[in-house]
């Protein structure tokens, strides 16, 4: 248990799923082809980078496969967010060893935020790795492969400015044909003391506008239903044609995203509190398409330790924000935050802070961290790391039995109502029920009857736990 405490709180099945095991890369049907798996670690913007990293493999003469042990090339595409989740693919090349051992040909390279972190110290430091790939060297994957596969190592850790795979048509990866992420921006300005982002992604670099468009027409006429829209702080999206005539900001491509199709539905992560405007939260509601549910992170519910964080907002700011969402979008719009506990020299009474702030939000769902070191941040070059082990996870199973009590009342108050869920597939407990997410992102169960993944079906809900709602087709 422990385990999972000091990572995060997981409230379904569906999203333990998610974010626990690392996604896998599909078989391709390709005779004669080379073989590439991939795994993905870490968030939202990983997997979707691995869609891109399958594209240009492709092109490469690759096909992926779903089974390390058919590749020729694996690929770890990894996240460096906390110490667990650069052990977790440490341990991952152990096990790849043995497979090395029997297969001494095979190429193994190590990408995404981890990769950028260590450089070329994961040579050093690892043997079975061949190349060291970060997140803005992506097209030059091929080159390094075949570098590789001559026995030398290689490595390209270069950080760009301008990359953004705009003109990349990503191989949707472990897809349910229905819901598919777009990457509108990359990398990071903010400079949260605890976090490593801005150095393993780079500075923040908006894509440009009609290609993020195009690729939701694209995934229309695929019969994709849901796109989520991802960036690390998607409300600093800025874009400015190269003639300097058009500049669109992020309720601006909320709106013409929305626009794409009445069918399609849009959500967006992640929300910064300091940027989100009541322009956003406007679109939002004008549109009936674009889904009601906001994650926006608070870290924490103290003013003290939010300027430690260099958030750049306190409490009160946070809190005003939580209003203009209820005021704008209602009462049922769905919130949900990250919270860190334990964050250096945070105290019992700043620890109930976060407590309160929660209490005050009445969030739906929650991602919950105790603090984790990161070499080289600012707050591990300026604070003590002082609050004990045993301390950070008492505070952090605080905070999630209070989100599971949260979680539950807020699901409490959607009994009686009847929601539009889009079917997702069958549910993972029986094969008689389907599956699917309410406009707040929430899982819904219901009898299976004659209906079909990606439909969109109206459910009076009957019943819930904290993590699921149940219900029955209404017309
Ligand atoms: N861009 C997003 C967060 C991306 S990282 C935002 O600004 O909100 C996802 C989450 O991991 C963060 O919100 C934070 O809660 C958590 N996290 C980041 N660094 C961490 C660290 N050093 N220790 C523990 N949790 C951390
Ligand atoms: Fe990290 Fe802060 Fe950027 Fe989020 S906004 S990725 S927490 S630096
Ligand atoms: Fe994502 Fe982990 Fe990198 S959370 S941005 S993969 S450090």
């Amino acid at each position: 248990m422990e385990r999972i405490a000091e990572t995060l709180t997981i409230l379904t099945p569906e999203d333990k799923e998610a974010t626990d095991l690392p996604r896998v890369s599909e078989d391709e049907l390709a005779v004669g082809k080379k073989r590439l798996y991939i795994e993905s670690y870490g968030c939202q913007m990983n997997f979707s980078d691995s869609e891109i990293v399958a594209a240009v493999m492709r092109n490469a003469g690759f096909a992926t496969t779903s089974t390390a042990d058919e590749a020729d090339l694996i690929f770890l595409n990894t996240c460096a967010i906390r110490d667990n989740a650069e052990q977790k693919v440490r341990n991952r090349l152990k096990q790849l060893n043995t497979l090395k051992k029997r297969k001494p040909e095979l190429v193994v390279g190590m990408l995404g935020c981890m990769a950028e972190r260590l450089k070329t110290k994961l040579l050093e430091e690892e043997k079975i790795v061949d190349i060291v790939a970060g997140p803005d060297a992506y097209r030059d994957i091929p080159k390094l492969v075949e570098e590789a596969e001559t026995g030398q190592k290689a490595v390209n850790v270069f950080l760009s400015r301008e990359e953004t795979y705009a003109d990349i048509a990503p191989i949707r990866l472990n897809s349910n044909g229905i819901t598919a992420f777009i990457s509108i921006m990359r990398g990071c300005d903010n400079m949260c003391s605890f976090c490593v982002v801005p150095y393993t992604r780079g500075r923040e670099r908006s894509r440009d506008a009609h290609s993020i468009v195009r690729e939701a027409e694209q995934l229309v006429a695929d019969g994709y239903k849901e796109v989520t829209l991802l960036g690390q702080n998607v409300d600093s999206y800025k874009w400015t044609s190269a003639d300097g005539s058009e500049h669109v900001n992020f309720a601006l491509l909320l709106e013409r995203v929305a626009q794409v199709s009445p069918e399609l539905r849009v959500r967006f992560s992640t929300s910064h509190p300091k940027d989100i405007t009541d322009d956003v939260l406007h679109t939002m509601a004008k549109y009936e398409n674009i889904c009601k549910y906001i994650h926006l992170p608070a870290q924490s519910g103290n003013s003290r330790i939010l300027k430690l964080m260099n958030r750049t907002y306190d409490r009160d700011w946070y809190i005003q924000k939580i209003d203009r969402i209820r005021a704008i979008l209602g009462e049922d719009c769905g919130i949900s935050h990250d919270m860190i506990s334990g964050f250096c020299s945070e105290t019992e009474e700043e620890h109930r802070d976060t407590l309160t702030l929660m209490e005050y939000a009445r969030y739906d769902y929650g991602y919950m961290f105790a603090y984790s070191e990161r070499p080289g941040t600012p707050a591990a070059k300026k604070y003590a790391d002082d609050v004990p082990h045993d301390v950070k996870l008492r505070r952090l199973n605080e905070i999630i039995a209070l989100q599971q009590k949260l979680s539950l009342e807020r699901n409490q108050r959607t009994i009686g109502q009847v929601q539009k869920v889009l079917i997702e597939g069958t549910s993972k407990r029986s094969a008689e029920e389907l599956c699917g997410r309410n406009d707040q992102n929430k899982m819904v169960v219901f009898p299976k009857g004659d209906l079909q993944k990606g439909q969109y079906v109206l459910v009076r809900i009957t019943d819930c736990t904290a993590a699921t709602l149940r219900g029955e087709v209404v017309a």
